[in-house]
């Protein structure tokens, strides 16, 4: 197959949701029809918990929650399918901020009963500021939730979304019959826990007389005037809108029954994109670019506990990746060479000659790598859109162990380059501060540096609200604000300067009375 054609074969997406929802469940079904895994009978969601690629910490096993990202590859109908796994939990918030830098689309899983939820909020507003194509799956119609016209509503004002629905529910709860897929003009009928999956019966014209006899009278009458509805008041489907974010199709089903799945994924194939462009400071690369580029979009640590390493997770934008082939380290200006290259499958990880734009491929590293690093053939490019947020908990670390004070240094950078804090240096006191946008992290931080370092940390309390960069053309008041309030000053890991905020008055007070100081709160100005 030529270059061209493996970069229209691969499809790279995360599902996002708020946790519960059944994005779990959801990606499993995906791994089923995609025949890459093999699971008789309906499989309960804590299964791929426990055994898929996303739990390789011993901590997340622990805990249970999925504090990991990892990458699940298929083939489905020739197409090369990459889910980028996100952690669900909300204090891993930004790991999937970053994660959804990686991915050409997404897909939002909704509680039918629960509606728009917080962390989904959050979540599509990044994918809409970054104008990512999204496609909405309502799950859980087995259950008992709001009305189809109400949720819509309710997405379209919470999330700001335009949403067109190509699938339609026939009641829900215990009377839910199936849906008609407006997309294909097909009915399919819902039959609990079916693992089988029945073909839809097709009904071009729903005035079709025969809908009766799968559906009875009163539900028949219901679906032609909902759908007469939607026509009337939603725009019809346009994929280059989809395709440009500014159209969301929605579909509906049950992930735990397996229905409306392969739907989903059968419409998702067609529409979806294909591998797109990112931007560098420097300029604009397209995927069919001959030169291979890509960039650092995590750092995983530990995924095999026999092995120290780290894996460097890079999202291939252009160019075939080669085995052996000496890539071009922008940041550290070196050359590195990859002998064992990996790619993630479902539940296995294989070594890997080429990539391809869309992929992401793992490179074991000693060390070397940072979250927003870049790869190339020797171009100098720094790809754009990888920020650091402002963290919101903070909190001294002190080594408690003096003889193991070097590793202490080493773990802490570490983990910082991963991605999993912040690290910040008081320019007075010369004291470490950790900060991060949820509180799991210390623990994680704190258990990561004595397993994989062998050093202890403690936490002391620190009365901070919130950090920001500063930059200013004005030399002298920028100078005379440092001055001024050099014990609320620190250093980041580049040595770029930060202010500490203690409270909302202090912050405000500074941004008033420093008018020609910026102050960021990502990393990215
Ligand atoms: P998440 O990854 O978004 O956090 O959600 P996950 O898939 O783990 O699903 C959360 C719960 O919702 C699970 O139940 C799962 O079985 C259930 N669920 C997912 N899809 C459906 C659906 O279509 N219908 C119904 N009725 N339930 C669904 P749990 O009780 O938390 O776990 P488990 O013991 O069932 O695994």
């Amino acid at each position: 197959m030529g270059f061209t054609d493996e970069i229209q074969r691969r499809r790279t997406f995360a599902i996002i949701s708020h946790p519960d929802a059944g994005k779990t469940t959801l990606t499993e079904k995906l791994l089923l029809f995609g025949g890459a895994i093999q699971v008789a009978g309906a499989v309960k969601s804590n299964k791929i918990k426990k055994t898929a690629t996303s739990d390789w910490m011993e901590i997340e096993r622990q805990r249970g929650i999925s504090v990991a990202t990892s990458v699940m590859g298929f083939e489905y109908h020739d197409v090369k399918v990459n889910i980028l796994d996100t952690p669900g939990h909300q204090d891993f918030a930004e790991d999937t901020y970053r994660t959804l830098t990686a991915v050409d689309s997404v897909i939002v899983v909704i509680d039918v009963a629960k509606g728009v939820e917080p962390q989904t909020e959050k979540l599509v507003e990044v994918c809409r500021m970054r104008k990512t194509p999204i496609m909405v799956f309502i799950n859980k119609l087995d259950r008992p939730g709001k009305d189809g016209f109400e949720l819509l509503d309710e997405i379209e004002q919470k999330l700001s979304l335009r949403l067109t629905p190509l699938s339609w529910p026939i009641n829900m709860g215990p009377k839910f019959k199936g849906v008609y897929n407006i997309f294909d003009r097909n009915l399919y009928l819902f039959e609990p826990n079916k693992q089988r999956v029945e073909e839809g019966i097709a009904f071009s014209d729903l005035n079709n007389p025969f809908l009766v006899q799968y559906l009875g009278d009163d539900d028949t009458r219901t679906l032609r005037e909902e759908l007469q509805l939607i026509e009337g008041v939603y725009p019809e489907f346009d994929v280059s809108e989809y395709l440009r974010g500014d159209l969301c199709p929605v579909f509906f089903g049950s992930a735990l029954n397996n229905f409306g799945v392969k739907e989903l994924l059968d419409c998702f194939i067609r529409i979806a994109p294909k591998p797109v462009g990112r931007e560098t400071e420097e300029r604009f690369i397209r995927p069919d670019e001959t030169s291979f580029t890509g960039f650092v979009f995590k750092i995983h640590a530990n995924m095999d506990p026999n092995h120290r390493d780290r894996i460097a997770f890079v999202r291939v934008v252009s160019g075939r990746f080669e085995r052996n082939k000496p890539y071009h380290h922008v940041r550290l200006d070196r050359k590195l060479k990859f002998s064992n290259p990996t790619a993630f499958m479902a539940q296995k990880k294989e070594v890997v000659d080429e990539m391809y734009p869309g992929d992401i491929v793992g490179l074991y590293d000693a060390g070397n790598f940072k979250i927003g690093d870049t790869l190339t053939e020797g171009e100098l490019l720094h790809y754009k859109g990888i920020p650091s947020f402002s963290p919101e908990l903070f909190r001294y670390v002190e080594n408690a162990d003096p003889m193991k004070s070097k590793q202490l240094a080493k773990g802490l950078d570490q983990l910082t380059d991963e991605g999993v804090a912040q690290l910040f240096t008081g320019k007075t006191s010369g004291r470490k501060i950790i900060g991060t946008v949820g509180v799991l992290q210390f623990e994680v931080i704190q258990y990561r540096l004595l397993h994989e370092y062998g050093a202890s940390c403690r936490y002391e309390p620190i009365n901070l609200y919130k950090t920001a960069w500063i930059t200013s053309d004005n030399k002298a008041m920028l100078d005379d604000f440092k001055a001024r309030k050099a014990s609320a000053l620190a250093l980041d890991k580049d040595g770029r300067d930060v202010f500490l905020a203690d409270s909302p008055y202090a912050l405000q007070t500074a941004m008033e009375k420093y008018k020609d100081i910026r102050f960021h709160f990502t990393s990215e100005f």
